[in-house]
């Protein structure tokens, strides 16, 4: 980070999104915003292939590794396996309300049991040395959030937990869907600054419907930082200007052709060692958002780069046509 870096940016933990594939090309946008992986629960890594599950460019830094659980020992030995794999920090999801997570008893519904988070952490904060921090909402259900919100802070904080990521929303266990509990629930950043001002020694970022960076930046003024998730994902090309509003970079604005070369190289190397080409090009669909041309570029990746045997020249394939140069691929 730069000397004059005031504000932690980040692109949100999205499941079926965030992989290593789409944190990769986040990171040839921008160099300092802080990714997330999807959330992993605590369980997958601990039974099933956790070197894959962990796998990681050495590009992506910085990167998080979420995770979801809620059984302590399960948590701080999953989050010893983060550390392990070079992650630089753990996050707990304290935040997603689907019905998997729900059965699980993770997630969200553990806003209602903060002394049992306040557990979680102190477990995995005594197996490593990297951060462990919290990524909530601002209550579920029947919770008058002004109560119980700054209660849930004051005794995970005590973990110790010195950040906290929330989405300024409440997350309804019943009867939303969790698309739905994305937007319906409505959004409340008052709340998040008033945590903000009741804990100054606390690490707050604000995350939930920032539309862009400037956005961003606006809405978490006085807090420690934001965290944008569905925005970027569909425009990942709003990270562009990331580096130079949120931490003070002089370095000159990438430009799209280089990110498509850059993204070219790594699809040869990816395809070649046996990624299918989709698994790459769909988080690529949006860079040209807004941009004449999107909606060919849009089209000959989803239409190609599933075809069996596709490889890395799709891509380049659907930039000459909309960036009008030629593509070695
Ligand atoms: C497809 C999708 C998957 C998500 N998966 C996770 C997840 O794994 N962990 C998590 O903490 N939040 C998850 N979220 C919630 C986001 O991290 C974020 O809190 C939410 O989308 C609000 O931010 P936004 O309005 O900027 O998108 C997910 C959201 C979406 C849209």
């Amino acid at each position: 980070m730069t000397e004059s870096a005031t504000q932690r940016l980040s692109v949100a933990p999205m499941m079926d999104r965030t992989d290593r594939h789409c944190r990769f090309l986040h990171r040839l946008i921008s160099r300092q915003t802080w990714l997330y992986t999807e959330m992993i629960t605590a369980k997958a890594l601990l039974h099933g292939d956790a070197a894959r599950l962990l796998r990681h460019d050495s590009s992506e830094h910085p990167v998080v590794l979420q995770l979801g659980g809620e059984n302590p020992r399960e948590l701080a030995h999953a989050a010893r396996l983060g550390q392990e794999a070079g992650y630089d920090e753990i996050n707990l999801n304290v935040g997603c309300p689907s019905d998997r997570v729900q059965s699980g008893a993770f997630g969200a519904a553990l806003m209602a049991r903060p002394d049992h988070v306040a557990d979680c952490i102190g477990a995995m904060a005594a197996q490593v040395g990297i951060p462990v921090t919290v990524k909530c909402r601002i209550g579920i259900d029947a919770q008058n959030p002004q109560e119980t919100l700054p209660r849930f802070i004051d005794t995970v904080a005590a973990a110790p937990c010195r950040t906290f990521i929330i989405h300024a929303r409440k997350a309804w266990l019943q009867g939303l869907s969790p698309k739905d509990n994305r937007t319906i629930p409505p959004l409340d950043y008052g709340l998040v600054h008033e945590i903000k001002r009741a804990r100054p020694d606390l690490t707050i970022i604000l995350n939930g419907g920032l539309r862009d960076v400037p956005h961003a930046l606006d809405a978490s003024k006085g807090l420690d930082g934001a965290m944008i998730g569905r925005a970027v994902y569909q425009n990942p090309w709003l990270l562009a200007d990331a580096d130079r509003l949120a931490f003070g970079s002089t370095a000159a604005m990438p430009e799209r052709a280089h990110i498509v070369e850059q993204l070219i190289h790594y699809a040869e190397r990816e395809v070649r060692a046996g990624t299918p080409l989709p698994a790459i090009t769909r988080h690529a669909i949006g860079l040209f958002t807004g941009m004449p041309g999107a909606r060919l570029w849009r089209r000959i990746l989803s239409e190609e780069a599933p075809r069996p045997g596709a490889g890395a020249d799709v891509i380049a394939r659907a930039a000459s046509q909309v960036l009008g140069q030629a593509w070695a691929a």
